[in-house]
């Protein structure tokens, strides 16, 4: 305890509010006090006691010979070869199913829309597998990009090491862990400034919604609809993200824009890169978005929710999305709008910090392709510091199962490796 502490204070980190409500962390030795505990510490929305439990877990449908999607099973590379219709015709094992009320969903629409046509298991206890074969099966993402995606998952806290379980949502600790006196709680996706991080596209930031950061906000929705004119292509969701920071910096004395929140630029290229459909020539257009977001317009212009779908008659990308792809979309939407890495601090400042390609709170237009290709990587490799992505617990045992995930696949790409023992 005494030394995360000395940690956080040697790092600079007592600048930013949040730290202060960190497990672990004695919050007396900070001046400002917040209202709502992090979840982590097993309160509040999205924490432990209000998370659905579904006795009747039931994995993930497979691939069949008759219905074989990309051949992705058992979280090996599947045929890389996309442009087929999912759910195929006569599928029934993966047709739409709507989530029951002991089903966990949370803040990621892909992830939920997998879960709902059972490519993921339904009641939201997944596994890493699952996760690595449904984002081959269903959306066509390169294979060392699905290792990335569900170690950074997995890793981030948000799930197990050792079971290889991760709950989509809210905290299922009692079903993902091995052994809960041993890991403590693992917060799943809802979990914040981890995974889930402020500014997200149509969820709330963690600190100004008591802990809400992972429902469906309509609201937000038809912000994004309107930046975007209804076109969600990487030029409308740049100017969107940039929005949203805005908005996050003036409303939300807690906002923390860490390394982690470059995943949410390579989330937003989803939308123009994995859920357009060979049927819509693959424009990211509303009819699409709106169905894998669950959106629906009322007729009072508003935006309800009605469950993740994929779309009918929807078809895949023809090519993987791989982790170079997603690392090039990534900085050039940041580049278009930048903003700035950081948060806000107790005395009322944006402090702005340091972490790999981010230098001064920014990622140079000069960035090099060496550095670009390694972006997610490094972050999924890296020792970041608790500081930057509120993560206390000694980090070595996730470092460890991310390079044995990783490391056959990525030996080769030549990104430096800031901890491997
Ligand atoms: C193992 C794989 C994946 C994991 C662990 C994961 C996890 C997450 C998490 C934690 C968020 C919340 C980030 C935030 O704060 O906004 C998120 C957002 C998002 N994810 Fe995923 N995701 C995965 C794969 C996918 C795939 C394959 C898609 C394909 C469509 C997808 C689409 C999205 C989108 C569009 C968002 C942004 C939602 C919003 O901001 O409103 N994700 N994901
Ligand atoms: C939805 O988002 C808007 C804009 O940020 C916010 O004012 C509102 O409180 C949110 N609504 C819910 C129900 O969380
Ligand atoms: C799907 O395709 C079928 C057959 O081509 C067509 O009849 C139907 O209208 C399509 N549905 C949608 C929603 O595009
Ligand atoms: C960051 O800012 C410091 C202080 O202003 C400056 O000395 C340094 O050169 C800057 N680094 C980069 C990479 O811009």
């Amino acid at each position: 305890m005494k030394q995360a502490v000395f940690s956080l204070l040697v790092s600079g980190a007592y600048a930013f509010p949040w730290v202060a409500e960190q497990p672990g962390v004695d919050s007396s030795l900070f001046k400002a006090r917040r209202a709502y505990k992090r979840q982590q510490t097993g309160e509040g929305a999205g924490g432990p006691a209000t998370c659905p439990f579904n006795a009747n877990h039931v994995a993930a449908a497979p691939v069949t010979s008759q219905y074989p999607y990309n051949n992705a099973q058992n979280g090996l590379p599947g045929d890389g070869k996309g442009g087929f219709q999912v759910p195929a015709d006569g599928d029934t094992a993966h047709g739409f199913i709507a989530p029951g009320p002991n089903d966990i969903r949370g803040p990621c629409p892909g992830l939920n829309a997998a879960a709902n046509h059972n490519f993921l298991a339904h009641d939201g206890i997944t596994t890493f597998n699952e996760l690595v074969d449904a984002q081959q099966n269903v959306y066509n993402v390169g294979y060392d990009l699905a290792l990335l995606l569900a170690v950074l998952g997995l890793t981030t806290t948000d799930g197990d090491i050792v079971t290889e379980k991760l709950s989509i949502g809210c905290d299922a600790t009692t079903r993902t862990s091995v052994n809960p006196t041993l890991t403590g709680s693992e917060p799943g996706l809802d979990g914040h400034n981890k995974f889930e991080s402020d500014t997200s596209l149509t969820r709330n930031d963690f600190f100004t919604h008591n802990g809400d950061d992972f429902t469906f906000n309509g609201t937000l929705f038809g912000f994004m609809d309107d930046t975007c004119q209804s076109n969600f292509d990487r030029e409308g969701l740049s100017l969107y993200r940039n929005q949203r920071w805005h908005q996050s910096q003036v409303e939300n004395p807690n906002f923390f824009f860490g390394p982690l929140t470059l995943l949410l630029y390579g989330a937003a290229s989803f939308l123009y890169e994995l859920m357009p459909s060979g049927t819509h020539n693959y424009a990211p257009d509303l009819a699409t978005i709106s169905s894998f977001f669950g959106a629906e317009k009322q007729s009072d212009g508003t935006w309800a929710f009605v469950d993740e779908k994929i779309p009918s008659n929807w078809t895949n990308r023809v090519s993987p999305y791989s982790g170079l792809d997603v690392n090039v979309e990534i900085v050039t939407m940041y580049l278009e709008n930048p903003v700035l890495f950081g948060g806000n601090t107790a005395d009322g400042h944006f402090d702005t910090l340091d972490f790999g390609a981010i230098k001064n709170g920014t990622i140079s237009a000069d960035i090099s392709q060496a550095e670009t290709a390694c972006l997610l990587y490094q972050l999924t490799t890296s020792s970041i510091p608790s500081s930057l992505n509120g993560v206390l617990t000694p980090t070595v045992d996730a470092l460890a199962f991310a390079l044995k995930k990783l490391g056959p696949e990525f030996s080769n790409l030549g990104c430096p490796l800031a901890l491997t023992k």
